[in-house]
């Protein structure tokens, strides 16, 4: 086979704006889902019952489904409920941020989970009020130890943001079939896209792990 590295040179330009797309996509979304899903956690924890439900229906629903279900849900069927229609970009941000809600929202509830009831108690004898303990104990732990799977939920959108291609948003993905479907270079264009992602999804595990490094504590 001959292979065109002229192809895959020359679609370089065109296919960055695809993966700052897919960038920008990935990070406000998981940052969105980061914000909801912190409270869909604190709901899920709460005594209030009601509250407590509602989070873990969220949470059933926007896990059991396909994110591919749920994009085609908000670019299509949710215009005719609300009278307009969604750009590509806000309704694959609106069903990618959802979708990131639910997952993050476990992360969350299981960090806090995971500070040990002893200090909690501990704290408690020594008098502090519980949304002291919150602040001083448990969520400062907690955060420490949620930064390994945020990392990964980052890493996991990245990859599953390119579904968004279906809804003629131009992600890197897009670009990548549009490119090829024009030149009738799929192999090397493709190539090109792989090696992208790739890169991108090795440059945010470096930066977890920076991130963890920083935040760790010598214990
Ligand atoms: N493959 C899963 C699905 O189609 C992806 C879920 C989205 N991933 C994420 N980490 N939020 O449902």
């Amino acid at each position: 086979m001959d292979f065109r590295w002229d192809i895959v040179w020359s679609s370089f330009p065109y296919l960055l704006v695809g993966a700052r797309a897919t960038l920008v996509l990935t990070t406000v979304s998981v940052s969105a889902g980061i914000v909801l899903g912190t409270v869909l956690a604190l709901m899920r924890l709460s005594r209030s019952r009601p509250l407590s439900a509602v989070a873990a229906a969220y949470i059933d629903v926007f896990r059991g489904t396909p994110l591919l279900a749920q994009i085609l849900f908000v670019f299509y069927g949710l215009p005719q409920v609300l009278g307009f229609p969604l750009s590509s970009l806000a309704a694959g941000l609106l069903a990618l941020s959802l979708n990131s809600a639910a997952y993050v929202a476990e992360i969350v509830r299981s960090g806090i989970q995971s500070v040990e009831k002893g200090q909690i108690e501990a704290a408690q004898s020594t008098g502090m009020t519980h949304g002291q303990i919150m602040r001083y104990i448990v969520l400062p732990q907690a955060f420490r130890r949620i930064i390994p799977p945020i990392g990964n939920e980052f890493i996991a959108m990245l990859k599953d943001s390119s579904l968004v291609s279906v809804i003629a948003m131009e992600d890197l993905m897009r670009r990548g079939q549009l490119l090829g479907s024009r030149t009738f270079r799929y192999f090397e264009v493709l190539l090109a896209v792989t090696v992208m992602y790739l890169v991108l999804t090795r440059a945010v595990s470096y930066l977890v792990g920076w991130v963890e490094r920083r935040v760790r504590v010598a214990a």
